[in-house]
């Protein structure tokens, strides 16, 4: 294989992009040349004019995107769309969730790999990484360091399998193809919809200058919404009033926030319980059993 790696990703909340940096950290070390893009509006129309001439170049794709029950993020399938057809290139997918490989997040691949497959590229390598979850339940700070601290050892073991040719795909099983096919775009649109602004609001403008989609504009000082959002939370968390929710689903978002360098913050001289003390519960089975895999 040449050494040109094309790694494209999405990140709503600075997770996904934690362990995209890892990953062009590793394949740098390891003397690959990374070519990394973010699929934000911006960067994503830039890229959308090169597309076909920089593939060209490329041995390797890897792409990695937040789990969003149980698919990608839509502009993870916009993205896969805008690519040319069968330049043979390897691709590799990696998803990052909060829960881990358990039902029905197993599904969140299935979609994306018919789509790059539709595409005449080739998947070699699949994979589910964790991080803290930004949605519904949050980690205990103990959990978060783990899942921050296994990044690196995580991340080089899964390029050296790469790198040494070896393939790793999921076998289907019934119930992962049955979720496939239930689209999620519904849902995280009722999500978009119920968006709103409270009083504390102070016009800053940090919600659309950072909103991934530029679907937020100001409108006689309030941020208004259009049609575009994919729920990613990134308004959410981001502002710093703490002035956006959601009128119908806020109980899916975290009370106090997500904030990953706060923890590392938090944690630092604090030493961690270890995973079977710390991990417990149904809720975090699959988050377990990522920390303690071995392969
Ligand atoms: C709308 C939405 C839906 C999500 N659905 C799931 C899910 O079904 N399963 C899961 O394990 N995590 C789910 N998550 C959690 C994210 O996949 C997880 O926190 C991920 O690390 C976020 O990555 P990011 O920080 O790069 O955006 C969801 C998050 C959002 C915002």
């Amino acid at each position: 294989m040449g050494n040109r790696v094309l790694l494209v990703y999405f990140s709503g909340t600075g997770g996904t992009k934690r362990i995209a940096d890892t990953f062009e950290d590793s394949f740098i070390q390891k003397n690959y040349a990374v070519t990394k893009y973010s699929l934000e509006k911006a960067e994503y129309e830039l890229f959308k004019e090169m597309n076909k001439n920089l593939l060209e170049e490329m041995n390797l794709i890897l792409l990695l995107y937040p789990v969003y029950a149980t698919e990608a993020p839509i502009l993870v399938h916009e993205w896969i769309n805008s690519l040319p057809i069968s330049l043979n290139i390897p691709a590799v997918v990696i998803s990052v969730s909060g829960g881990g490989e358990v039902w029905p997040n197993t599904s969140c691949r299935v979609n994306v790999i018919k789509a790059f497959e539709k595409k005449k590229y080739n998947v070699v390598y699949e994979r589910m990484m964790v991080m803290p979850s930004n949605i519904f339940t949050p980690v205990n700070d103990h959990v978060a360091m783990h899942l921050l601290k296994c990044i690196p050892e995580k991340v080089n073991k899964i390029v050296n399998d790469i790198l040494n040719g070896k393939k790793r795909r999921t076998r289907l099983h019934i119930s992962t193809y049955f979720f496939s096919l239930m689209h999620n775009e519904r849902k995280t649109k009722k999500f978009a919809k119920s968006l709103s602004v409270k009083d504390s609001c102070t016009a800053c403008g940090w919600c659309v200058k950072n909103c991934p989609r530029e679907n937020l504009k100001m409108e006689a000082g309030t941020p208004a919404f259009g049609d575009l959002c994919i729920g990613c939370f990134r308004c959410i968390y981001g502002c710093p009033h703490r002035s956006i929710y959601l009128k119908k689903g806020d109980k899916f978002v975290l009370k106090d926030g997500y904030d990953i360098d706060g923890v590392e913050k938090r944690m630092q001289n604090i030493p961690l319980e270890p995973i079977e003390k710390c991990c417990k519960g149904l809720l975090f089975i699959g988050v377990k059993k990522y920390l303690l895999e071995k392969d």
